[in-house]
């Protein structure tokens, strides 16, 4: 079982993730309207993968005789003034996740909590993804600036996402 204070600080990362979710889902629909449909389908995937971060975190905290209690989710933004402005939002957001995940690991390590020290490694190497995956399509977008041809090759290209589900929430595949 977790400490309360892990519990606790699961629970808010649950709704972190949760919120995540939310933010991408906003960009997926803004994308969607904005008559790029490849862009709003990536988006839509990360919405997709960030529920999956909360379920596997929920499905961890029920593994270990824990409470998950959910709290209400923060509004989020609804439209974004650029391609770029939303890729660098969502830069800038998972930096802060990271940094919130490196602060579990470490509250779990001082408390000599080994298993979910372990579960967290998994989001310490999504985490690196995460920020890769970010930065490359940023480097992408600038790359293209206001050439047509070249938006409507990165919303083809966007389109390819698919969605992967989690095998086992609670496991660390
Ligand atoms: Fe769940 Fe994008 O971190």
């Amino acid at each position: 079982m977790l400490s309360k204070k892990l519990e606790s600080a699961i629970n808010e990362q649950i709704n972190a993730e949760i919120w995540s979710a939310y933010l991408y889902l906003s960009m997926s629909a803004h994308f969607g309207a904005e008559g790029l449909p490849g862009i709003s389908n990536w988006f839509k995937v990360q919405f997709q993968e960030e529920m999956d971060h909360a379920l596997k975190f929920m499905d961890y905290m029920i593994a270990k005789g824990n409470r998950v209690e959910l709290s209400s989710i923060d509004k989020v933004g609804t439209s974004w003034n650029s391609i770029l402005a939303a890729f660098e939002d969502t830069l800038q957001h998972e930096k802060v996740v990271t940094s919130r995940i490196n602060n579990l690991v470490a509250m779990a390590r001082d408390e000599k909590d080994f298993a979910t020290e372990n579960m967290l490694q998994w989001f310490v190497n999504e985490q690196v993804e995460e920020e890769e995956m970010a930065k490359a399509l940023i480097d992408s977008i600038k790359l293209i600036g206001d050439n047509g041809f070249g938006i409507y090759t990165f919303d083809k290209e966007l389109a390819q996402r698919t969605y992967n589900p989690l095998k086992s929430s609670a496991s660390n595949e």
